[in-house]
């Protein structure tokens, strides 16, 4: 085996498919990429999370550690990605947006299933073998990357979009804002399981 083929290279680029006019095929496929990129990320923090979850009870305090800083550099590494977009080309992207209609990033299957497992698998913040305080600090920060993320989100729905409705028909800005108080609220009810 050689090293394209063990990690699928050309599958995995030919999972590059701009919709729009071939015009603006070099940005709409850059917009894809870091899409990619999320959901790579996505992937990677699901299954670290689950594995956290299987091995709560066994595992030392290090290993449940390291296993929550991966997760949370995941989520850095998510910030960071977003930041690609400042190197998008906002005309064509506004070119290229009506082709999304009915398509967008709140649709995101592994998205939704990080908010089901972060904020709202409730058994885990019970589990008196996560109550040290290294952890609660580490899980804090991991909830705060992600509030960070959808911040900077709100930063490229103003820069590309700005009070418009989103491709998913939200009212857009607002809707994310809303979004974030939410998910910080979520987090405080963990909070208080946790102290
Ligand atoms: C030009 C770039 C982008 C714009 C203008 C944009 C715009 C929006 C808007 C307006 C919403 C609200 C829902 C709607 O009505 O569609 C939204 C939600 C969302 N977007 Fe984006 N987005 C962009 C890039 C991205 C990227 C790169 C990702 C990476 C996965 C992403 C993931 C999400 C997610 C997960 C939500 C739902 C957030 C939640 O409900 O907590 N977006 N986006």
């Amino acid at each position: 085996m050689i090293y394209d083929d063990y990690i699928a290279l050309q599958k995995l680029l030919d999972c590059n498919n701009p919709q729009a006019d071939p015009k603006y095929a070099l940005e709409e496929s850059f917009f894809i990429r870091i899409h990619h990129i999320h959901e790579i990320n996505f992937a990677q923090i699901l299954e670290d999370l689950q594995s956290f979850d299987a091995k709560v009870i066994t595992s030392s305090l290090k290993d449940k550690k390291d296993q929550l800083y991966r997760i949370l550099a995941c989520w850095k590494l998510n910030i960071n990605t977003l930041k690609l977009l400042e190197f998008l080309d906002k005309e064509d992207f506004l070119s290229f947006r009506p082709s999304l209609t009915g398509i967008s990033g709140m649709q995101s299957s592994q998205y939704l299933l990080w908010i089901e497992a972060f904020y709202k698998t409730v058994d885990r913040y019970s589990n008196q073998s996560i109550h040290h305080s290294s952890i609660t600090s580490i899980l804090q920060s991991i909830h705060t990357s992600h509030s960070d993320w959808l911040a900077a989100h709100e930063e490229v729905i103003l820069h590309f979009i700005q009070n418009d409705h989103g491709t998913g028909d939200t009212e857009g800005l607002r809707y994310m804002q809303e979004q974030r108080n939410h998910y910080d609220t979520l987090w405080n009810e963990i909070l208080t399981t946790l102290n």
